[in-house]
């Protein structure tokens, strides 16, 4: 029998996450491998012992029974007073509690994007991100960013030039997923303006914020325009608290947070309950602010662990973006190296055991082949020099395998 499976025609659109689709990969590994691949926490930074402690104090029967969409109150108390003394303050009224960011993202897409909406991303991009807004049916277009972020003055022209104004813009303002780099103040207030001249939805993902180990922190969208409508902030503890939870939370105008609240009915009725009293518990006890100094001090040597390796190793063959915070590094080869493709470069690399993300996986259109992206939260110091040390030798091996194939064509 031959059964044509009757498909929604968004089936065609769920592309799937390369990023995602390597912490699989990885795990099916058995060699010794040093993981620059994955946007996870250092093990460390999990509060692993609170855990413990508040589960076994305070996890009862009604943890274990369906709870508010909107999320549990314990934890929307516990994350509004946290923010009340951060640029972040906000109220009640704003907040829904959302499985992690993706969640997040999902929902605003969910609410504003109709297909064939135009969604503008930065270039490169958390390509789930632009992947939700493309399962939509977003028409994707990729702007550049350079060291001050999405390039906010050249959007006027791009959208000229695609004949219609966008429905969304998707930036992500701080230590940006994939290149580490941040949104400049001046290019946040153009943002602003350029979102309101064509009536469309900032959504400002912004997972690692509170991340920040050097420079001075810059005003958020809701610090320049505050009550503003056109504002879908997305948050998650996934980076600051730990990435399994499955916890973040959005703050929209309260005109919207009911739609929110509808849309998540739709999609998981409410976020996992014991999950959420962990991080409440775990905020409300006060150690969050002492937990957030620790984790960027760890951040802050770890960047200049990765950053002395591979001046140390690669030299001027590569040039790398300097991060102020967050988790990523981005790494652009140049000279010869230029020509080696990332993409290739993976396979042997993880064989010679180091993992990153190529830059064809962080562009919807499959952009930046001769650039990588390097996660340098998650391995100590010592881990991070191995295995800049291997990408040396993947790196080396692959310019000669060129060399060698260019010579028996000469
Ligand atoms: C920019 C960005 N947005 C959203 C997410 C997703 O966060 P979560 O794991 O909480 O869903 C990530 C995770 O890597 C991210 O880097």
């Amino acid at each position: 029998m031959s059964t044509t499976i009757p498909y929604a025609d968004r089936a065609e659109r769920l592309t799937g996450s390369i990023i995602d689709s390597s912490t699989s990969l990885l795990a099916a590994q058995t060699h010794d491998i040093v993981r620059f691949a994955m946007g996870s926490p250092a093990d460390e930074a999990v509060p692993l012992a609170e855990f413990r402690e508040i589960a076994a104090g305070q996890l009862g029967y009604p943890s274990f029974a369906y709870g508010a969409t909107e999320g549990e109150p314990q934890l929307l108390d516990a994350l509004v007073d946290f923010l009340s003394d951060t640029p972040e303050a906000t109220t009640h009224d704003r907040i829904t509690i959302t499985a992690g960011g993706m969640q997040g993202l999902d929902l605003s897409c969910k609410i504003f994007v109709d297909p064939g909406d135009l969604v503008i991303v930065e270039s490169p991009t958390y390509t789930n991100g632009s992947a939700t807004a493309a399962s939509y049916g977003a028409e994707l277009l990729e702007a550049p960013i350079d060291d001050d972020g999405l390039i906010v003055e050249a959007l006027p022209d791009l959208v000229e030039q695609a004949g219609r104004t966008p429905k969304a813009i998707y930036v992500i303002p701080n230590f940006q997923n994939p290149s580490g780099t941040t949104l400049s103040a001046a290019r946040r207030e153009l943002l602003l303006e350029l979102a309101h001249r064509w009536n469309a939805v900032i959504i400002d993902d912004d997972p690692y914020g509170m991340l920040r180990f050097s420079g001075d922190d810059l005003p958020g969208f809701q610090e320049l325009s505050p009550n503003d409508p056109l504002l879908f902030s997305v948050r998650t503890f996934s980076k600051i608290v730990a990435p399994g939870l499955r916890v973040g939370w959005v703050d929209t105008d309260p005109a919207i947070r009911q739609l929110v609240i509808n849309a998540k009915q739709a999609m998981d009725t409410c976020t996992n309950v014991p999950a959420q009293q962990l991080v409440a518990e775990f905020i409300r006890r006060g150690g969050f602010s002492e937990h957030l100094q620790t984790i960027r001090s760890t951040y802050l040597e770890r960047k200049m662990a990765m950053t002395e390796s591979i001046r140390h190793h690669l030299g001027d063959r590569v040039r790398i973006t300097d991060p102020d915070g967050g988790f990523f590094l981005w790494l652009t080869l140049q000279g010869p190296d230029a020509a080696t493709s990332t993409s290739a470069l993976f396979e042997s690399a993880l064989a010679d055991g180091v993992a990153f993300i190529p830059g064809p996986a962080l562009s919807p259109s499959g952009r930046f082949d001769d650039s990588l992206r390097l996660c340098f939260a998650s391995s100590t110091p010592q881990r991070i020099d191995e295995g800049i040390r291997r990408l040396t030798v993947a790196l080396d091996r692959a310019l000669t395998n060129r060399a060698l194939t260019n010579g028996a064509r000469a």
